[in-house]
């Protein structure tokens, strides 16, 4: 029975953690892709149907998917009895899975402590108004930011899943384990970056009203674009430093 071998549990986690991923960014896509362009051109009846019953919905499956892709992701590393020590983390595939576990703590973060707060306020709006009362003043404000929040996601996903395969893929060819001041420096650029996109993000830069700052955020076009120039950025990074 080799599958209930630790082997076999590094495997069933890693199993679990592409379902998980899939329902994730697949509904973070369709949201950014899909859902914000079409509602643009829905008319206002059938939009406040669509948040009210479809919205919630997917919302439920796309929190969730995200808690379940970050448990199995560290099922993944106990399995693989990599969290003990941190010697793993000092490796070219340690430091692989940190940026791509970095990028995606960010994106869970903005998740469930921006998207899903913002968009419920949205939610209660349209059901106030389903039910014969006035919008709340505050839904557009909460709308936007949402928004933000969402594009900022798409944007990280992109570098954030190729550090997920390239960790067992390909990272190994690179440096194998880096010197302390590589790693430092690294680390220093990069967390400047993230930080920087994530407060940007989420309005803590700039304020959320249109801007040079937040052009990569208007259309999803854009944002997919910035997404693989941050990728370029990473994989430049890489080939200079390790
Ligand atoms: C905090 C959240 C996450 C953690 C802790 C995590 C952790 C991991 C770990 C430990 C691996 C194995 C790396 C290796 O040794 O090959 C991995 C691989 C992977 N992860 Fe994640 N991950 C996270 C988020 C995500 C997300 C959001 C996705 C989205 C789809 C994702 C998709 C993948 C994929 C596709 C692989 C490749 C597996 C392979 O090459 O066999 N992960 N992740």
């Amino acid at each position: 029975m080799e599958i209930f071998t630790q082997a076999g549990g590094a495997m069933l986690s890693r199993w679990g953690h592409y379902l998980a991923g899939v329902t994730w960014i697949g509904l973070l896509y369709y949201f950014n892709f899909v859902q914000v362009p079409s509602f643009a051109q829905f008319d206002a009846a059938s939009r406040s149907d669509a948040v009210t019953k479809l919205v919630p919905r997917a919302l439920w499956w796309f929190r969730f998917a995200a808690v379940l892709t970050v448990l199995t992701g560290i099922a993944i590393l106990g399995f693989n009895e990599q969290l003990s020590g941190g010697a793993y983390f000092k490796t070219a595939p340690g430091i692989s899975i940190a940026t791509g576990i970095l990028l995606a703590l960010v994106m869970f973060a903005n998740v469930w402590g921006v998207i899903w707060p913002k968009q419920r306020i949205v939610i209660a709006s349209a059901e106030q108004v389903a039910a014969g009362g006035q919008p709340d003043p505050e839904a557009a404000a909460a709308g936007r930011k949402a928004l933000l929040a969402s594009r900022t996601n798409t944007l990280l996903s992109i570098p954030m899943l190729f550090f997920m395969g390239f960790t067992s893929h390909l990272s190994g060819v690179y440096e194998l384990t880096p010197k302390g001041g590589e790693r430092g420096l690294y680390w220093a650029v990069t967390l400047l970056v993230v930080v920087l996109i994530e407060l940007n993000g989420t309005g803590r830069i700039g304020g959320t009203a249109p801007g040079p700052t937040k052009a990569y955020l208007e259309t999803h076009k854009n944002t997919i674009i910035a997404g693989f120039a941050l990728w370029g950025f990473f994989i430049l990074f890489w080939e200079l430093l390790f």
